[in-house]
């Protein structure tokens, strides 16, 4: 088996890693179990280009259960756990091409290995497989029926592309589903990026002047759990709608030129480039600290701060301190990238299992149906439906049926007043 990992002692810790997260994903266990019996991904090679975290190890089991044969590399510098990666390749024999902290050659170098099983389905998460198969790899194209994306940087990439007629083969919008993105993306987004800056800094929240750049479902999620920790938190926002609705949350919104002179602790969650810039580094007050939760580190433009910079050094793991000629330190944590997954070990396994449990249903849609049109496509409601359903009864909770009186109610249009 061809592989490519940073350290195969890791592997026992990896495992019991891979073990915990299983405990908080039900559901996926539930599908691997069902995949064990009916085997419904036998003959389709599937390319991952995901986080190489406990939790997608426990996605991998489940594809391999189903039959398939599996790739995967990372889909972040950064965010590899070699421990977890030792562990997929030693025992549960997954090709894994990850390795933490690798630069930007090993990272393309990776995703060109995993392609070479010559997929029939693709996985990623943030389009850089999709990009590279569209780019340097079209001849492996045509043996593709169908992609899966998981963000929402992922998603807008893949929309993009479908508007401009670039599109090659058709893709579901995992992000998009109702199980994914208002749990992931609030909850997940919400806990991990605060995991990220306290394991990074170890400073108090409370009362700290705490700035959340996009209102998005990640952004909200943020600023819910920032306030939750006691931070005043400030919302920039570029859209009248978010900036409405994080103004009635209970925020304060304001430009980010403004913000820039107040806040003590800044998060990009906007999916878009150069949010905090020179002219902010200007104004910032002395010890702020940055980070970024948006998928790519391209939210904080280190280039000009590296520009400004008369000196940099790394103070404690994942925070690094710009010295400014002025004196003032401004400090960016996990070099601007995921600062979730850089600084801290990404989304908890429970609410990576409503995701990748509609990565694995979506790969079975894609093995046992026709051949889907080419553009984007919203996971089937049936599946999003699924999902719920079986993560609510996962934790015990029980939900009311409508009385046929209610359900015809409901469908009728005659009864008024
Ligand atoms: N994205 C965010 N958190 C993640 C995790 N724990 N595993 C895989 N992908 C993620």
């Amino acid at each position: 088996m061809n592989y490519d990992i940073a350290r195969k002692d890791l592997t026992p810790q990896g495992k019991l890693k891979i073990e915990w997260a299983e405990r908080q994903m039900p559901v996926l266990r539930l599908i691997r179990e069902r995949f064990q019996q009916s085997k419904p991904l036998e003959g389709q090679r599937i390319a991952c280009c995901l986080h190489v975290t406990s939790e997608t190890a426990n996605l991998m089991r489940t594809l391999k259960a189903g039959g398939a044969e599996l790739a995967l590399c990372a889909s972040n510098p950064l965010s590899t756990q070699d421990e977890v990666a030792a562990s997929l390749v030693e025992d549960f024999g997954v090709p894994v091409f990850a390795i933490c902290g690798e630069d930007r050659d090993t990272y393309y170098r990776h995703v060109n290995q995993v392609l070479d099983i010559e997929p029939t389905i693709t996985i990623d998460d943030g389009a850089d497989l999709i990009n590279t198969l569209h780019t340097s790899r079209q001849n492996l194209m045509d043996n593709i029926l169908a992609g899966m994306e998981e963000t929402t940087t992922g998603v807008i990439r893949l929309r993009a592309m479908a508007a401009d007629g670039a599109l090659k083969y058709p893709l579901i919008a995992v992000n998009d589903a109702n199980t994914k993105h208002l749990f992931d993306n609030y909850y997940g987004t919400g806990q991990s990026t605060i995991d990220g800056i306290l394991r990074a800094t170890n400073i108090l929240l409370a009362g700290k002047q705490f700035v959340v750049c996009g209102y998005g479902q990640c952004g909200r999620g943020v600023a819910m759990r920032a306030q939750g920790m006691g931070a005043d938190v400030i919302v920039v926002e570029v859209s009248p709608l978010q900036a409405l609705q994080a103004a009635m949350d209970g925020f304060r919104v304001m430009p980010i030129g403004q913000a820039a002179e107040i806040g003590e602790v800044f998060v990009t969650v906007t999916g878009d480039t150069s949010v905090i810039r020179r002219e902010h580094f200007e104004v910032m007050r002395d010890g702020a600290i940055m980070c970024n939760a948006g998928h790519f580190d391209v939210e904080v433009d280190l280039k000009d701060l590296r520009e400004m910079a008369v000196s940099r050094r790394q103070v404690r793991p994942s925070l690094e301190e710009y010295t400014l000629s002025d004196g003032r330190s401004l400090f960016v944590l996990g070099e601007g990238r995921l600062v979730n997954l850089a600084a801290a070990e990404g989304h908890p396994a429970a609410v990576m299992d409503m995701s990748f449990a509609n990565q694995a249903l979506c790969a079975e849609f894609v093995a046992c149906s026709e051949r889907l049109p080419i553009q984007v496509h919203s996971v089937p409601d049936e599946i999003d439906q699924e999902v719920a359903a079986l993560k609510l009864r996962a934790m015990g909770i029980e939900i009311d049926e409508l009385t046929p009186e209610q359900a015809k109610y409901l469908s009728s249009w005659q009864q008024g007043t």
